[in-house]
């Protein structure tokens, strides 16, 4: 049975989440646009967002109609009408994220958009690089391997879980940097806390304590789940994923990077459109996007996604999937179970992880998928990571699940 746009529009308008969510601050009338519908089966439900994204059925559907029109003529028209779709997605990214489109790469993901930065920024002997311990690999092992070659140090910092205000999370990145310091990279949301940086008060912090530093910020947490201004952040560059929150095609990503840096980050890749000198680069960070031939229906469809979320509106979106994780939140406080995420309201986002033993992660994720049809992960814990597809009945179904099995728990 596929969710129904009905069912959609039921949940959206919230009213009947209000008392629980009101705690929790969030403007349950905020999310009023109307959703469209999923394809997923009831019993095969995502939960699991911070991972992989279901496409809504009309952004899937334009990405098998962009294929077919390829198959059935790969005429220069037929192409051309395909590709110009990257550049209208481009535009539309830029707009959501408050940035130029002479900014943004469309890359492959943001393992890919984090190695151009880690790879295409110079680094000299001495450089020192900080970042938070709880990066991912991309953004935090391949400094790793780039120090090695380049002479340059890497210094992790830890932020503790109960971090009780936003200057208490700064100061442990000021405290981290020193005057060799050459770059800080930090995820926006952590994939194996939830924890959500301040990472406005962190540049700004940052900024204030040595203005020469590159900040990084990964996104692949936030891009299309939260309202994010890029351009107000007032970070050097970002990368996100189209498959993880923003519901987009498979093997798309996105790489910002500020204007005045681009000149001075080394692409990782050069082919065409590169033109047949080293100075015939493609306009702005489409330098860092000439990644030879590409899957065009997919990187097309990536306008479709935009056209979702422009549809929803960020700000609808980040809201509706707040009103989802927060009464998953309340309905796991009343089991009195052990969270890894924060409960402090400064810093939850939609990855809401509880503390499992970790030989028995894998088999309460099976248990809770057999119990319930919904589909979890055991990243940090038993990580559940709803989205705007998420209503209150898997809500219900996985909290019941999760009460079931709850000698897994410890
Ligand atoms: C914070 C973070 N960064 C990077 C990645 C890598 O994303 P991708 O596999 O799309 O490159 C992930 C994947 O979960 C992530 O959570």
């Amino acid at each position: 049975m596929s969710i129904a746009r009905r069912d959609f529009l039921k949940v959206v308008g919230g009213a009947s989440v209000a008392g629980s969510l009101a705690g929790y601050g969030v403007n349950v009338g905020a999310a009023s646009a109307a959703v469209p519908a999923f394809g997923f089966a009831d019993d095969s439900v995502p939960m699991n967002a911070a991972n992989l994204c279901p496409m809504p059925t009309l952004v899937s559907e334009a990405h098998a109609k962009y294929a077919k029109a390829l198959d059935l003529s790969l005429s220069t028209a037929s192409r051309q009408a395909i590709e110009a779709h990257k550049e209208d997605a481009r535009s539309r990214i830029a707009a959501m994220l408050g940035t130029s489109a002479d900014e943004l790469a469309i890359v492959r993901n943001t393992s890919e958009a984090n190695n151009v930065i880690v790879q295409g920024i110079p680094l000299e002997e001495g450089d020192e690089i900080v970042l938070w311990d709880q990066n991912h690999p991309s953004n935090s092992v391949a400094w790793e391997v780039q120090a090695s070659r380049s002479g340059g140090t890497v210094r992790h910092f830890s932020i503790p879980n109960n971090a009780g205000s936003i200057d208490e999370v700064v100061d442990h990145f000021v405290a981290a940097i020193s005057d060799k310091t050459r770059v800080v990279s930090f995820t926006h949301i952590s994939n194996i806390s939830g924890f959500r940086t301040p990472a406005a008060e962190i540049c700004e912090a940052v900024r204030a304590r040595k203005d020469d530093i590159h900040i990084h910020i990964d996104g692949a947490q936030t891009w299309g789940a939260v309202d994010v201004n890029i351009g107000a952040i007032e970070c050097d560059s970002f990368s996100g994923s189209a498959h993880k929150w923003f519901m987009g095609p498979r093997e798309v990503g996105l790489l910002y990077v500020r204007e005045r840096h681009i000149d001075n980050i080394w692409p990782n890749v050069v082919s065409i459109p590169w033109g047949s000198t080293k100075d015939d680069a493609p306009e702005g960070a489409r330098k860092f996007d000439a990644l030879g031939q590409r899957d065009d229906a997919a990187v097309a469809a990536l306008a479709d996604a935009a056209g979702f979320h422009e549809t929803m509106t960020p700000a609808g979106i980040e809201a509706r999937s707040a009103i989802i994780a927060n009464r998953l939140r309340a309905g796991l406080q009343d089991l009195g179970v052990n969270f890894v995420s924060s409960a402090n309201p400064a810093f939850t986002s939609s990855i809401v992880i509880l503390s499992v033993p970790r030989e028995n992660s894998r088999q309460l994720v099976g248990q809770v998928f057999d119990d319930s049809g919904i589909q979890t992960a055991g990243t940090g814990g038993l990580r559940m990571s709803p989205h705007v597809y998420n209503t209150e009945d898997h809500v219900d179904r996985v909290v019941a699940a999760i009460k079931k099995n709850r000698a897994l728990l410890s």
